[in-house]
C-alpha cells in the first residue's frame, strides 16, 4: 500500500537505477529528485564511499543483538555523542525510523521525570515499583508539526494526520502555537518574539508547570508542515523557559539533521543544547537507522532505573556502517560550507522567482531546505487551503504533475507550496535546472490563481 493515500490507481513509476540526484526509469526517463527521497538521501543516491562501507561490513557482521558490540555501532554512537552539543557522556538509543526514535524520546522524558520525582534506586526489588501518575508527564508539541505515524508520535503531532488516530490518541499532549514569522499571532520583531515566549510560559504554567509538564518537543525548523525556520531568538528563548521550569527540551532533527540546513544540526544555528535529540532519515544514508541521543543528565537517570523501551534490530551493524560512512562525507572538509554557500545562492534564486510570480506569498528556508509558499492573495496572505482541507487538491498538485511530466523534476505535492529540498550534493548547474523548472511551473499557478 502507498503511504497516506487512497489505493485505487496507485501506479508507482518503475525504476531501473539511481545515480546522484537522479532516478532513471525503466522507460528511459531521468528524473531529478527534488525531495531527496523523503529527505533521506542527503548524499544523493549510490554514494561510492557509503556503498563501499556497506559492502565491507556485510562480509563481517550484518546484525547481532545489543548484548554484543560491533565496531560500526560503537563508532556511530561515539560520533553522534560528539556531534550533538554538550558533554561527551551521552547515551544513544538506535532504532530504524524517525517515529520510533521519537517514541523513545517521549517515553524516556516521562521516565526521566518519574525518576526525578520518585528518586533513583539501586535495589533490584524496587525496579518493579509501579510508575504511577502524578509526575510530570505532559508533552508540549506544536500545531504545525509532524513526528511520525506510530500512535505516540502521531499523537504528539499537530499535523491533521493525527486525526486518523482520534479519539485514540495517546493522552498527555498539549499543543502550543507555531513559531511562524509569516503567519504570527504575536506580531513581528523582538516584541512579537517576546509576546510569543510570554504566551508559552503562560501555557506551561496553566498546564501545571514543573509538576505536570515533562518536556517540550519541537522540530527546530518545521519540516512536513511547511519548512518554517523560527524567528531568531526563539530557540534560545525556549531553552531558557525549559530551564526555568525544569522541563526537558526534545529537538526532533529527523528531517533537519545531518547538514540539511547547512549546519550539522539545525539547533547549531542558535547554539542551543537540547536534552534529547532525535535523528533519522538521512542518518543511515540508504539504511533505516534512527537515533535518540540523550544528554548526560538524562542518561544518568537510567543508570539504575530501567530504560523501559527497546526493539529488534537496534544497533544494526550494517546500517551503522552506512551511517558512519555518511558522516565521514558530511563532516569532510568543505562539505557543510558548500551547502551554506550554495544554499544562499539557491535562496537568492528562489527569492528572485517570487518577485516575478504573484502566486508566491513567502520564500523561506536555509541550506538546502526551502519552500515557496503559494497563496491565493499575496496582500491578504490567504492560504491555498485550510488545515482542515489537507486532502483537497490545489494548484500545487497540478504543479507537481507538470514538473514531473514536462520537466523531469519529482517534488510531491504539499499543502502549502513547492518544496525545494535537493540532495546536498546537487551542483550549481543542477540547482539552476531546478529553478528554471519551477519558474515555468509558477506560470501555471499565476494563471490559475490570478483574480478573475
Ligand atoms: C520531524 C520528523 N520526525 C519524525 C518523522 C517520522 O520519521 P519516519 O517516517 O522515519 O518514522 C518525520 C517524517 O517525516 C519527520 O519529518
Amino acid at each position: 500500500m502507498q503511504c497516506w493515500s487512497a489505493q485505487a490507481g496507485y501506479a508507482p513509476i518503475p525504476v531501473a537505477e539511481t545515480r546522484g540526484c537522479w532516478i532513471h526509469t525503466t522507460d528511459g526517463r531521468r528524473i531529478f529528485d527534488l525531495r531527496s527521497a523523503h529527505e533521506c538521501i542527503n548524499l544523493g543516491f549510490n554514494h561510492p564511499h557509503v556503498l563501499q562501507a556497506m559492502r565491507e561490513q556485510m562480509e563481517r557482521v550484518v546484525y547481532v543483538t545489543d548484548d554484543f558490540a560491533t565496531a560500526p555501532t560503537a563508532e556511530l554512537v561515539r560520533r553522534l555523542a560528539r556531534l550533538a552539543p554538550g558533554g561527551p557522556d551521552k547515551k544513544v538509543f538506535l532504532s530504524q525510523s524517525g517515529a520510533a526514535a521519537v517514541e523513545a524520546a517521549i517515553k524516556a522524558a516521562r521516565m526521566f521525570q518519574y525518576n526525578r520525582v520518585f528518586g533513583g534506586t539501586t535495589r533490584p526489588e524496587d525496579l518493579d515499583a509501579p510508575r504511577q501518575y502524578p509526575f510530570p508527564y505532559k508533552i508540549i508539541s506544536r500545531y504545525r508539526s509532524w513526528h511520525g505515524s506510530t500512535s505516540g508520535a502521531a499523537s504528539a503531532s499537530g499535523d491533521p494526520r493525527r486525526w486518523f488516530q482520534e479519539p485514540f490518541t495517546v493522552p498527555g499532549v498539549v499543543f502550543a502555537p507555531d513559531a511562524n514569522p509569516y503567519r504570527s499571532f504575536f506580531g513581528s520583531g523582538a516584541e512579537g518574539l517576546q509576546a510569543h515566549l510570554n504566551y508559552l510560559e503562560y501555557l506551561i504554567e496553566q498546564e501545571g508547570g514543573s509538576n505536570k509538564v515533562a518536556a517540550v518537543l519541537i522540530e527546530p525548523v518545521v519540516g512536513s508542515n511547511g519548512i518554517i525556520p523560527p524567528p531568531p531568538g526563539y530557540l534560545a528563548g525556549l531553552r531558557q523557559i525549559c530551564d526555568d521550569w525544569n522541563l526537558l527540551l526534545i529537538a526532533d532533527e529527523t528531517m533537519t539533521g545531518l547538514g540539511r540546513t547547512g549546519r550539522m544540526l539545525a539547533i547549531d544555528h542558535e547554539g542551543i543544547q537540547p536534552d534529547i535529540i532525535v535523528l533519522g532519515k538521512a542518518l543511515g544514508a540508504y539504511c533505516p537507522v534512527a537515533a535518540t541521543i540523550f544528554s548526560e543528565r538524562v542518561s544518568r537517570s537510567f543508570d539504575h532505573n530501567i530504560f523501559g523501551h527497546g526493539q529488534s534490530f537496534s544497533g544494526h551493524a550494517l546500517g551503522c556502517a552506512a551511517a558512519v560512512a555518511s558522516l565521514d562525507v558530511i563532516e569532510g572538509e568543505g562539505f557543510l560550507e558548500r551547502v551554506q554557500t550554495d544554499g544562499e545562492y539557491l535562496g537568492s534564486r528562489l527569492r528572485a522567482l517570487a518577485q516575478r510570480h504573484p502566486c508566491v506569498g513567502d520564500v523561506r528556508g536555509l541550506g538546502f531546505f526551502w519552500t515557496l509558499e503559494l497563496v491565493k492573495n499575496r496582500e491578504t496572505r490567504e492560504p491555498l487551503r485550510r488545515f482542515t482541507e489537507k486532502y483537497t487538491s490545489t494548484v500545487v498538485s497540478r504543479l507537481s504533475d507538470f514538473l514531473l511530466k514536462e520537466r523531469q523534476v519529482y517534488v510531491p505535492s504539499d499543502k502549502f507550496g513547492i518544496w525545494v529540498v535537493p540532495p546536498l550534493v546537487a551542483s550549481r548547474d543542477e540547482l539552476d535546472f531546478v529553478v528554471a523548472a519551477i519558474d515555468a511551473a509558477l506560470e501555471l499557478a499565476d494563471a490559475e490563481l490570478a483574480p478573475a
